[in-house]
């Protein structure tokens, strides 16, 4: 597994292993802890091997690929902040697109053919309706997107250019949450874009108050409204897409979302029944690109590989506030 030391990874392999696979994670640590790989050995009673290594790095994955000789790769190394894509798109697509295509070189030269790859919803941009299907249109608006959109197109071409390659598009829509345990969760280098990390951090009282991105966004409440999903069971998405590949051959995209919609002040509310403390927050401007409204058609999921998300916004807000709570400043410092 590629990037196994971030948030979705290292919720992954808790359960690869508990379900009796054998990881090896290759991960440069650049925006993870080795910490979060130390608490995922507590947690299912076995050291995790990592390969300290860049995917930039072709020599280096080649090596590790050489090494441990995988029967599949899930790959979540990359760069997801969509702001700092802007500034730097260069520094994006060399680890999302050049990292991918290392990591596809490697694979073909070791003959493991069997990839899932870490796609996002901001593949579809704003999308042209809701729910949305796989077959909608790919338009992404910033360089982070479109580096998944590429990744995606070559991964398609590699699929069809040698039809013994099985691989999966998991287009997530906003994994949010933690590990019940609360000893693994989201720990954002600097000030989180994302809302939910910056709700706990406001709840636990590094951050004075949240700032609402707009509430004249045409919605029920005028907050945005979008998909989370449980990172728990996204990484359930991962195992039963691993286990679809299984019995089919070419390249497959799936959704990974519940279905359901939540504008922000919803999940603020949600937050604060849970964490039983207020979240001081003010509605300021829109933020540039953001869309109104986001959640994803989840049956072809459901329908191809047996999976739907099961747990719903109190879990999610929950087990948040749990890992934060128990963790104020994220995981310890390498
Ligand atoms: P994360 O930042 O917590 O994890 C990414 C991991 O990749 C980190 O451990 C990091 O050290 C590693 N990594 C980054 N660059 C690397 C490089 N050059 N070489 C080796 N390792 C490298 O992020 P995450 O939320 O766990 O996301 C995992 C994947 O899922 C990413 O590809 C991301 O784009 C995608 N994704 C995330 C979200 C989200 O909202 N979290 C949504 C859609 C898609
Ligand atoms: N929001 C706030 N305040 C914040 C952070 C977010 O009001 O401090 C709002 C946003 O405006 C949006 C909602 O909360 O309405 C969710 O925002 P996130 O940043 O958590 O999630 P996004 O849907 O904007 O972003 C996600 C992924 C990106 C991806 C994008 C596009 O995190 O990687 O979807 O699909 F690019």
């Amino acid at each position: 597994m590629t990037g196994g030391a971030g948030y979705i990874g290292s919720h992954t392999v808790v359960q690869l292993v508990e379900s009796g696979h054998e990881v090896v994670v290759l991960d440069n640590l650049c925006t993870s802890r080795r910490a979060a790989l130390d608490r995922v050995a507590g947690l299912v009673g076995a050291p995790v091997p990592l390969r300290q290594v860049d995917v930039r790095d072709e020599a280096q994955v080649q090596a590790v690929l050489d090494d441990v000789r995988p029967d599949a790769v899930v790959h979540f190394a990359g760069l997801k902040a969509v702001g700092e894509s802007v500034g730097d798109p260069e520094r994006y697509y060399r680890t999302n697109v050049a990292g991918t295509l290392n990591l596809v070189r490697a694979m073909q030269r070791t003959g493991c053919r069997v990839l899932v790859f870490s796609s996002s919803a901001t593949v579809y941009g704003d999308p042209a309706a809701v729910p949305v299907r796989e077959d909608f249109p790919l338009q992404p608006t910033n360089p982070y997107g479109r580096s998944k959109l590429m990744v995606e197109q070559v991964l398609r071409d590699v699929a069809a250019a040698d039809p013994t390659w099985r691989v999966a598009l998991l287009r997530y829509f906003n994994p949010v949450g933690a590990h019940p345990s609360g000893r693994i969760g989201e720990d954002p280098l600097g000030v989180p874009s994302n809302l939910l990390p910056y709700v706990c951090q406001v709840a636990v009282g590094r951050r004075d108050r949240l700032h609402v991105f707009g509430d004249d966004y045409p919605t029920p409440d005028g907050t945005g409204v979008r998909d989370y999903i449980h990172v728990v069971d996204l990484a359930a998405g991962h195992l039963a897409a691993l286990h679809a590949l299984g019995h089919r051959t070419g390249c497959h995209v799936w959704n990974l979302g519940t279905g359901r919609g939540y504008s922000v002040l919803e999940v603020v509310a949600a937050f604060e029944r849970a964490a039983r403390r207020v979240v001081p927050h003010d509605v300021v401007d829109r933020r540039p690109g953001d869309v109104a409204v986001c959640y994803a058609d989840p049956l072809q999921a459901e329908a191809d590989l047996g999976w739907t998300a099961k747990l719903g916004i109190e879990e999610m807000v929950q087990d948040a506030w749990a890992w934060q709570a128990a963790n104020p400043q994220g995981y310890p410092p390498d």
